[in-house]
């Protein structure tokens, strides 16, 4: 068997996800929303598995984090205290010709100069002037394009604002979610026990009003986040961000990443809450790119919310008495740029003795389908009453589908494509044995099991 490995474009996955259900354009019978996606039926369940998965290895297995689900609007000061307001912003330049609106850094980087939104403004602009004869309008080809100016990438909202000038005085959609994980530090630390250094988790929804919408679900303008806010003792924080860089890293080996498809990136350019940042970078079809940033933010967020609110957000050491406003290192993750790299490390082609397969090589804990159960022949109702009680009973435990369509190979190369680690077929030596075959995704071998015997063997397969 052959076996090529990251040969394939960002187009084939996208085809895939099409073709499969995984990720659809928003709104795709009105041509589409720019830079937002929906997830399909299996695009939701990976995403689901993606996002429990880190979920479990945050909170659950970990004593020291919480978790929280904190609303997607919150008061406007929140953004102008966290200094999203005046800071938020991306380069962004105006072709004087046809008038659309790009961002510099991505139209430097597209003619092959080296400039990325890591780099800052003034960096941008300066390399923008040094190469202006190399930079055309993507849209009319004029050579004529304003030096880059900050766009600020809140998105507004008119939420409880009942007038008709509601622009001046917007609610934001939130940019990032660990906000609301510093505007609840105090309810958490007067609602529970925890005690520092202890950390709050999230998962939701933040939004981004981003300039070039470009590869797909990577840069989106609504996407999820997960992160972790690790309160610490001043001092201490460089020892937590790097036992947190460790952590982090393992966690995508954990989830199958190959570590030759993963790297640090050091920010020179630091964003302006952090005094520390580094990425974990994949290398995706379109290059080494973030996936997650882990930032040291110091005591930056709870003093600017306790100067905005007036509430005092310190912490009193019930050990020492010393009072004081704990330092954050915070891990901050894409759950759709991950469900990107998952994929993409998970796709493979197959040279078979006859023809190829394209099978995609998930760890069965994100596979979207962990079992799938076929009668051999849709028109034998025996082996169709059997198949369904053994799927009925294997449901109760995993997420599994059934399959009666077209022929076997057709079935398994259907829950090949969208990974599903084993399918079941029920032919007609189950009904006189008791017995199913069991076809393994990767190797593609096939052993006997009996029927009462099935739920201790995927028991021990390590499912979930
Ligand atoms: N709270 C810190 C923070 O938001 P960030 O580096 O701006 O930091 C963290 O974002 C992560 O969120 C990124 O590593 C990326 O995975 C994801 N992310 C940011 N902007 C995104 C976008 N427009 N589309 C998809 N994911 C995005």
């Amino acid at each position: 068997m052959k076996k090529t490995t990251h040969q394939h474009s960002l187009e084939q996955l996208v085809s895939l996800c099409k073709r499969r259900g995984f990720v659809f354009p928003s709104s795709e019978i009105y041509s589409g929303l720019t830079a937002v996606y929906d997830f399909g039926p299996y695009g939701v369940e990976l995403l689901n598995n993606i996002k429990a998965y880190w979920w479990k290895s945050m909170t659950q297995l970990r004593d020291d984090i919480i978790g929280l689900d904190s609303a997607i609007f919150m008061s406007p000061k929140v953004w102008e205290a966290s200094g999203h307001v005046k800071n938020f912003s991306d380069p962004l330049t105006e072709c004087k010709k046809c008038h659309t609106r790009l961002r510099l850094d991505s139209l430097l980087e597209e003619a092959g100069i080296t400039a990325d939104e890591k780099m800052s403004e003034e960096e941008i602009n300066q390399i923008f002037t040094d190469n202006k004869e190399k930079i055309k309008c993507p849209v009319c080809g004029a050579q004529d394009l304003t030096p880059g100016k900050k766009f600020n990438l809140l998105v507004h909202s008119n939420l409880g604002n009942f007038t008709s000038d509601w622009t001046k005085d917007p609610t934001y959609l939130r940019g990032e979610t660990c906000q609301g994980i510093y505007v609840n530090f105090k309810n958490v630390l007067d609602s529970t026990r925890m005690k520092i250094p202890f950390g709050i988790a999230q998962i939701g929804k933040a939004f981004r009003n981003e300039i070039t919408a470009r590869q797909f679900i990577f840069r989106t303008r609504e996407f999820e986040q997960m992160e972790m806010q690790y309160f610490v003792k001043p001092g201490d924080d460089h020892q937590y961000y790097e036992e947190w860089k460790k952590i982090r890293w393992q966690f995508y080996l954990d989830l199958g990443i190959s570590p030759d498809n993963l790297r640090w990136f050091k920010h020179q350019n630091l964003a302006f809450y952090a005094q520390e940042a580094y990425d974990i970078e994949y290398r995706f079809p379109f290059g080494f790119k973030e996936v997650e940033g882990l930032h040291a933010r110091g005591d930056y967020d709870l003093t600017q919310h306790s100067k905005f609110s007036g509430q005092d957000l310190s912490y009193l050491d019930p050990l020492t008495n010393q009072k004081f406003i704990p330092h954050v290192v915070e891990t901050s993750a894409g759950a759709g740029r991950i469900f990107l790299a998952v994929l993409n490390e998970a796709y493979q082609e197959e040279e078979l003795e006859k023809g190829s397969r394209l099978v995609l090589k998930l760890n069965p804990q994100l596979a979207p389908i962990k079992i799938a159960v076929f009668p051999l022949l849709r028109n034998k109702p025996e082996l169709v009453k059997k198949a369904r009680e053994v799927y009925d009973l294997l449901k109760l435990n995993w997420r599994c589908e059934f399959d009666d369509n077209g022929n076997i190979g057709k079935r398994y190369r259907r829950q090949d494509e969208i990974g599903t680690p084993y399918c079941v077929t029920i032919d007609f030596d189950s009904l006189e044995k008791a017995c199913v075959t069991v076809r393994h995704r990767d190797t593609m071998k096939q052993e006997i099991i009996e029927i009462v015997k099935l739920l201790d063997f995927f028991s021990k397969k390590n499912l979930k």
